[in-house]
């Protein structure tokens, strides 16, 4: 396909709604790896999508940083997530504007410091300390969908099935109660303007409604750990050490915790939900691959893998140049942006053979889908944990499963895959 490329357009959301802008990325990848990008209605910034340059990025922290003034992308006039400032929840309880909202926006050495005091129970050892109990939930909400299926017609496989374990599995880790969950997920939909309809009060705009559940969220994570904060602390072990670790010598305040609690429920939810959907999409679509796992439930990590590397969910981050820096032909300049596109890194032919082939033996597979450097995804093991669990918790009904109708995406240039999707017995 011929593209001017000037005219190409990978920063609008609705460009998301129906796919990722693949054809586009390719001609970057082939013509402008490192692309100045230019447009009415956005700051400019460098388009990066190969990966190598992705990864020159990733592992130069000091050059360029997350704690400039982009981090996701952001239409003009449109406040870019999390950067609102402080509304009247944290002005009430004298909160600091200044304070990074999590620890995506941070730097070293506070970045390094804030990142250990949740990074222990994210392990590879930790997370098969969990595994069967991640199985045995996969399994209960598995069954409950096939109840719903065996009811006939279609039932909707994100809300039904795949936003179930992404959300236990972390309330498990936290310590947060069962009785919580369901709450836990309508909030942390808001954060990324998800709010459904049916929760909406009369009188009320989707935004308010957006609003008042950031509020409910911050105040049950306030009286979480005000609960913690007690002498002989509360129940949870992970809250009890958060709560009782220094930061540069200093107890973390309210403001600081809550937003750690926040990153930590929210950054999973939402992705490893859509990595679950693409996956089950991708494996209907290829009922060879699809046959193979079946038979080969052996095949797990390898498709677990794949899966990541096919569905790719955060789209894109941005950072900062810090000073000069030579990429390939191109000077990007101190104070310029940078975004890295994940998912065309993943599809780069210099790096995937036939990357537009979905295969669950692919070796290597070194995809990006996590990210790379310092801000590595913190949750790797536990997303490829509860990928694991659930996709093989789905094998027996596999076969019996088809697609309903199209589904229907979130138009979103951070984080996108499927919002509803219909599945149906065959
Ligand atoms: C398929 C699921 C997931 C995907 C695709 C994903 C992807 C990513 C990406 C691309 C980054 C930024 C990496 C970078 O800047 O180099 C990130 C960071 C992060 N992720 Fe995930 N993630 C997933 C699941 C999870 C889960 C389950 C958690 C739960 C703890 C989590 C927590 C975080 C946190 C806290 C960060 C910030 C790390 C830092 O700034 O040091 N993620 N993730």
């Amino acid at each position: 396909m011929a593209f001017d490329l000037n005219g190409i357009d990978i920063h609008t959301p609705s460009r998301y709604a129906h796919s990722f802008p693949w054809a586009e990325w390719e001609v970057l990848r082939r013509e402008a790896p490192v692309f100045w990008y230019e447009r009415d209605d956005i700051e400019p910034f460098w388009a990066v999508t190969r990966h190598a340059e992705v990864m020159v990025i990733s592992e130069r922290p000091k050059i360029f940083i997350n704690g400039g003034p982009r981090l996701r992308l952001a239409l003009k006039g449109e406040t870019e997530l999390l950067r609102g400032g402080l509304d009247s929840f944290g002005q009430s309880r004298g909160w600091n504007p200044q304070e990074p909202p999590d620890l995506t926006f941070m730097d070293d050495p506070q970045h390094r410091e804030v990142r250990k005091h949740a990074s222990w129970a994210f392990t590879q050892g930790c997370m098969r300390s969990f595994a069967s109990h991640f199985d045995q939930l996969a399994a209960g909400f598995t069954a409950e969908f096939l109840a719903e299926l065996e009811q006939g017609g279609e039932v909707d496989f994100v809300r039904h099935l795949a936003a179930k374990l992404p959300l236990a599995a972390i309330g498990e880790i936290i310590g947060l109660s069962a009785g919580d969950w369901k709450r836990i997920l309508v909030w942390s939909n808001a954060i990324i303007g998800e709010v459904s309809p049916e929760h909406v009060l009369p009188g009320e705009t989707l935004l308010q409604a957006a609003e008042r559940f950031m509020n409910e969220f911050r105040l049950y994570l306030e009286e979480l750990i005000q609960a913690h904060r007690k002498p002989g602390g509360g129940p949870s072990d992970f809250v009890n050490r958060l709560v009782s670790a220094t930061v540069n010598g200093q107890l973390q305040n309210d403001q600081q915790l809550i937003g750690y609690l926040f990153v930590l429920i929210g950054a999973g939810n939402d992705t490893t939900r859509n990595a679950t959907a693409g996956g089950l999409v991708a494996l209907l679509e290829h009922p060879e691959q699809r046959d193979l796992l079946c038979a080969n439930p052996g095949l797990i990590s390898g498709a677990v893998d794949e899966i990541l590397r096919w569905t790719s969910p955060v789209i894109s981050f941005l950072r900062t140049a810090t000073e000069d820096f030579q990429l390939l032909d191109k000077t990007i300049r101190a104070g310029d942006t940078v975004c890295m596109f994940y998912p065309s890194a993943n599809r780069d032919e210099s790096v995937f053979t036939d990357p537009y082939r979905f295969d669950i033996q692919r070796n290597p597979n070194p995809h990006l889908t996590f990210g790379f450097g310092a801000h590595f995804c913190l949750g790797t093991n536990l997303a490829k944990a509860e990928l694991r669990a659930a996709i093989t918790a789905l094998l027996p009904v596999l076969p019996r499963l088809k697609l309903g109708g199209m589904g229907h995406r979130i138009p979103n240039t951070h984080v996108s895959g499927f919002a509803e999707l219909p599945v149906a017995l065959a």
